[in-house]
């Protein structure tokens, strides 16, 4: 556990929340695994999963809202260069300053149309990103991911979820803060929920499935629930 609590909540993010944007969170990586629970298991199982995926060479990995690259560099130092890691993001100073092969960086907004190869993509990643987009977004953005995919591909989605019985909606959400509490000040957890809640969206699971199967998947699983944050692997 750390000794102090250090200040990467959302700085210089006002009390509004109108100035809210991932540009301006410092230490991102270190904010989201402390925020997460469990968040570097997600990350190995995700290395896991996609290694199921993967043609010999020249396959290609998306990540829907990469942040920083780090799952990306994470994937890239694991299968090596002989494929294609593509990074999406539309917070131009969290991505990387340039791209460095085998990882290309696009700062694009995802709900754009037509920014997806269609039908050559094994895996298409997205950790913590359909919950930012608009709701009437996301099923495009499912939509666009599954045509994006080669027959068998695999789309690993993770969300916060919001339950459907209030008795484990609460007991999952205190003991969430409370994990929180470990590492940030009361304050710097009040604060990131006041701005979290105009930008982030989350849906229940029932919702999250239904989009996956309307998209077109048709074989969907669980690999990763820890209180309110749940993964799914979707096969095209
Ligand atoms: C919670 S972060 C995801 C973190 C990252 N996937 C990870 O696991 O470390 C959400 C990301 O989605 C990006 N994002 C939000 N809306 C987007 C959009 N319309 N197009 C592309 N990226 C978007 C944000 O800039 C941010 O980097």
């Amino acid at each position: 556990m750390m000794t102090s609590k250090p200040n990467t909540v959302a700085p210089n993010v006002d009390t509004n929340g109108k100035d809210f944007s991932f540009d301006r969170i410092e230490g991102f990586d270190e904010h989201i695994a402390l925020s997460v629970p469990a968040y570097k298991d997600i990350q190995r199982a995700v290395r896991g999963i996609v290694s199921y995926f993967l043609d010999q060479q020249g396959s290609v990995v998306y990540d829907l809202g990469c942040s920083t690259g780090e799952t990306l560099r994470r994937l890239a130092e694991r299968f090596g260069a002989d494929h294609h890691y593509v990074g999406f993001d539309i917070s131009q100073n969290l991505l990387p300053a340039r791209s460095e092969p085998p990882i290309t960086y696009h700062c694009q907004d995802i709900t754009q149309p037509g920014i997806f190869m269609t039908g050559r993509v094994n895996v298409i990643i997205s950790l913590f990103t359909l919950q930012f987009l608009s709701i009437e977004a996301r099923p495009k953005v499912l939509k666009a991911a599954y045509d994006a995919l080669k027959p068998n591909g695999a789309l690993i989605v993770t969300e916060k979820v919001y339950l459907p019985m209030g008795l484990f909606q609460e007991i999952f959400t205190f003991s969430h803060y409370d994990m929180k509490a470990e590492h940030f000040t009361h304050d710097q957890i009040l604060e990131k929920q006041f701005v979290l809640r105009q930008i982030m969206k989350p849906l229940s699971e029932a919702e999250n499935l239904q989009m996956f199967y309307a998209a077109g998947f048709t074989k969907v699983e669980t690999f990763y629930q820890n209180l309110n944050f749940k993964g799914w692997l979707c096969v095209k």
